[in-house]
């Protein structure tokens, strides 16, 4: 059953179905740095807002993001420049970004850092008390600001600190499974409390989408397995938006393999800060292979390079044997690793591995969606009225590839205008909830009751594996039209395998929330193949076998829409960046890698 599939006015609501209606100015769905950054500046311009998270308060996936955070500060290169910032951020992205996003992330950094700090961000310090920066992936500058490789964690910490101190309402473990649409505009969202089970109906006179993006589609991924599974992405679809560049999927190069590790480790993120303070990478035959791919750039060269080049040594038999390379930092001192990478020490440390001395076993993992819900940036407008997106979950800011500490940037930068448009704009003025508008969240708690009434053979988990296995399969790193078709098909029949889905326990347990996940994740598995195909060419992260070269036709964004007999794919072109950041891009900025050696 697809809880997603489109609401049918004709239906009777159930007879009789009890649940809890919230009404509230403003509903934010995600509580990572985005929706926290959201609802604080709509707090401080006088919106209430109310803040879900499926997880526990501060513990959404921004607290996986380790290495930093991106901002022109010049602490330690003071010839960077917030347009150089733009300029790296467009070069990386293979320049199909939205020239407007990057434009205003890079632009507003600056500022977006010294507030966290006011805000009590206890970041890393030069000798000097400047906010130190360090080398991050395919950067002209040092410029990625950190607190040691928990400045995801950091970032969350402070920004949940400065909500609790704002009074910002939060409601953890809850679902959101549904966007409540009249056909015409957004009115709020339909979900369920994950420990008692209740439906819940959110009237708001605005959605914010935060809720992160879907890396969590493939076999290999950084992510927790139940985060980043496409929520966001699948609810706004179904509510009419547009989803763009779903064929863009990182691949961050580190990820854990190998039997020391254990499964549970298995993808999850050596943060690109060990290669940022020298770290080196190595075949299982000691050569350090990245002189043959990128011997200016070596380690530090785009993401899409470095990961695409593990591959190939592992494909080519230089792999060891659980399937990785080797990553080594031991040349530096023990006090200097321990130091810049406290986390990863004692995560090595506690799996009987001396990060200081010995090298560890890494694999690409997918990592990150460059792909999501087209927004416009001066409001996070996605063309649905009443709804908004900022985050993960949106598209345009990082194109076909994202820089590596541009993630965190957006979450703040973007939040931060989302908030200021949305607290100049909003009715705070309450009115009665449409009653066509609560028959869709009627019907829609039936379609839970009934899904989670499933008794089929199938459990959601085994789906959900066959699924990750399909995407890994056939639209991982490599790709072609064959493995594209074939992926298509093979998600026909787990989409069809849904029908006889069984679920064990109530809506409480693990295997409703799968279920509800699969339901997310067939959605955007589809939008992601289908792109894929439509690109006939390789950009960034999107590399195709059969086309290998960029193709200057291409320059152009891939859309996704919810049509009367399934998805519409249409193209656009890209806008052009501002004489400021063209010159910077002319100007060939380019990071100088033996800097670090
Ligand atoms: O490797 C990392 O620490 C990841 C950072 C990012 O994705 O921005």
């Amino acid at each position: 059953m697809d809880v997603l599939s489109p609401d049918d006015e004709r239906r009777e609501p159930p007879a009789s179905v009890e649940y809890e209606t919230v009404s509230v100015p403003v509903l934010v769905i995600g509580a990572g740095a985005a929706g926290a950054r959201t609802a604080i500046e709509l707090a401080e311009r006088g919106v209430d807002s109310l803040v879900v998270g499926k997880r526990d308060h501060g513990d959404a996936h921004t607290v996986w993001a380790a290495g930093g955070i991106n901002a022109s500060l010049g602490s330690r290169d003071p010839g960077d420049s917030w347009e150089i910032h733009a300029a790296d951020t467009l070069a990386e992205g293979h320049f199909l970004n939205d020239p407007s996003g990057v434009e205003l992330v890079t632009r507003t950094m600056p500022e977006r850092i010294r507030e966290l700090d006011e805000w009590g961000m206890d970041f890393a310090r030069t000798e000097e008390g400047e906010i130190d920066q360090r080398y991050f992936g395919a950067q002209s500058f040092r410029r990625t600001c950190f607190v040691g490789d928990r400045t995801g964690e950091a970032i969350l910490e402070t920004l949940v600190a400065r909500a609790r101190d704002l009074g910002i309402p939060y409601r953890e473990n809850v679902m959101v499974t549904r966007l409540l649409s009249d056909g015409v505009r957004v009115h709020g969202a339909a979900g369920y409390e994950m420990e008692t089970g209740e439906f819940v109906l959110f009237d708001a006179d605005a959605v914010v989408l935060a809720a992160g993006g879907h890396s969590a589609l493939y076999d290999r991924h950084s992510s927790r397995d139940e985060e980043n599974t496409a929520d966001g992405a699948a609810l706004a679809y179904e509510a009419g938006a547009s989803l763009m560049d779903m064929e863009f999927v990182q691949f961050h190069p580190t990820g854990m393999v190998g039997d020391r590790y254990g499964e549970e480790w298995d993808g999850r993120l050596v943060t690109e800060a060990v290669r940022g303070e020298g770290g080196r990478l190595f075949n299982a035959e000691g050569e350090r292979f990245m002189e043959r791919y990128s011997p200016d750039q070596m380690e530090l060269d785009a993401r899409d390079v470095v990961a695409r080049s593990i591959a190939n040594e592992i494909d080519d038999g230089r792999g060891t044997e659980n399937g990785g390379v080797l990553l080594d930092i031991s040349h530096r001192s023990r006090e200097f690793v321990e130091e810049r990478l406290p986390r990863m020490t004692e995560r090595f440390d506690s799996l009987g591995v001396d990060l200081a001395e010995e090298p560890v076993e890494v694999t690409p993992t997918a990592h990150y969606a460059m792909g999501g819900v087209d927004i416009d940036f001066a409001t996070g407008e996605t063309g649905v009225e009443g709804l908004y997106a900022v985050g993960e979950v949106t598209a345009g800011v990082h194109g076909a590839n994202r820089l590596g500490g541009n993630s965190l940037a957006e979450t703040v930068a973007v939040g931060a205008v989302v908030g200021e448009h949305l607290a100049g704009g909003i009715d705070t003025e309450r009115r009665d909830l449409d009653g066509g508008v609560r028959a869709v969240a009627e019907r829609h708690f039936g379609d839970l009751a009934a899904l989670e009434a499933s008794d089929g053979e199938r459990s959601p988990g085994e789906l959900i594996a066959e699924l990750r296995d399909l995407m890994e399969r056939y639209a991982g790193i490599l790709r072609d039209d064959e493995r594209l078709a074939r992926g298509l098909a093979e998600l026909d029949r787990v989409r069809e395998e849904t029908a006889g889905l069984g679920i064990e326990g109530d809506r409480r347990g693990l295997e409703f929330e799968l279920a509800v996940d699969l339901s997310f994740m067939l959605t955007a598995a589809e939008a992601i193949l289908r792109s894929a195909r439509l690109r006939t060419e390789s950009r960034g992260a999107h590399y195709r076998e059969d086309y290998p070269e960029v193709d200057g036709d291409w320059r152009r964004n891939v859309l996704v829409r919810r049509g009367d007999t399934g998805m519409e794919l249409s193209t656009r072109g890209v806008g052009e960046p501002s004489p400021a950041v063209q010159a910077a891009v002319e100007a060939g900025h380019e990071l100088e890698y033996h800097h670090l050696e």
